[in-house]
């Protein structure tokens, strides 16, 4: 696995973040991972107006992993926090298709665990899963991610430049107890 650096992203950063972002989720080119969405959603996944909300909220990061030796972006993901329950959200995780299955996304999940309990001293994690993403979740649970029985929608209207490709998506909610021993 190549080397990582980690760093906050900038508005500098989205014409590399948004295309990597788009070919770990949509459209062929994820298709060479082992986890996607391009059979469920046909869309850009995020704009530049997206990512920049992401990337100036005052209580989140958009976290950019690059291989150290090179600089190319290989990795992301956003934590929001939520101060009144010291909860942060973990969204936008992608990887390079053509490198996953490597250790890097596990390597990104435990630097953004870190992460949240230094920068805000988060307790807990939460993210959101399209329900039928069966090896996806069970790869979560095997990091310590446990479903909530809590659904929340999917947002079929705010999808961009692009539509789903089913009409029965929803989210469960994943969370983690970052204090508990793994
Ligand atoms: C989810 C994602 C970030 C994981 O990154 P990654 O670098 O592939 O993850 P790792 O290499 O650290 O993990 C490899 C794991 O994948 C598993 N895996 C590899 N191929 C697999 C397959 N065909 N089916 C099921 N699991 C598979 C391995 O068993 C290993 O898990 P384990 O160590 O628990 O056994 C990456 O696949 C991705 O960007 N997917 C597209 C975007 C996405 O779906 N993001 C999450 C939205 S909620």
């Amino acid at each position: 696995m190549s080397n990582l650096s980690f760093r906050p992203a900038t508005e500098a950063d989205i014409p590399l973040l948004q295309p990597l972002i788009k070919r770990a989720y949509r459209g062929d080119a994820a298709r060479q991972g082992w986890t996607h969405e391009a059979d469920l959603v046909a869309d850009d996944r995020i704009d530049h107006a997206g990512l920049l909300e992401k990337i100036s909220h005052p209580e989140g990061v958009v976290l950019i992993a690059a291989d150290s030796s090179t600089g190319e972006f290989i990795s992301c993901c956003e934590v929001l926090h939520q101060p009144d329950t010291r909860t942060c959200y973990f969204g936008l995780f992608a990887v390079e298709p053509k490198i996953q299955g490597g250790g890097i996304g596990k390597a990104v999940m435990a630097y953004a665990e870190k992460f949240v309990q230094e920068k805000w001293g988060a307790t807990k994690m939460e993210m959101t899963v399209i329900w039928m993403r069966e090896e996806l979740i069970a790869w979560y649970g095997r990091r310590g991610y446990r479903k909530t029985g809590e659904r929340r929608e999917f947002p079929y209207e705010q999808l961009v430049n692009g539509k789903a490709l089913r009409d029965d998506l929803w989210f469960e909610v994943l969370e983690k107890d970052l204090t508990a021993t793994q």
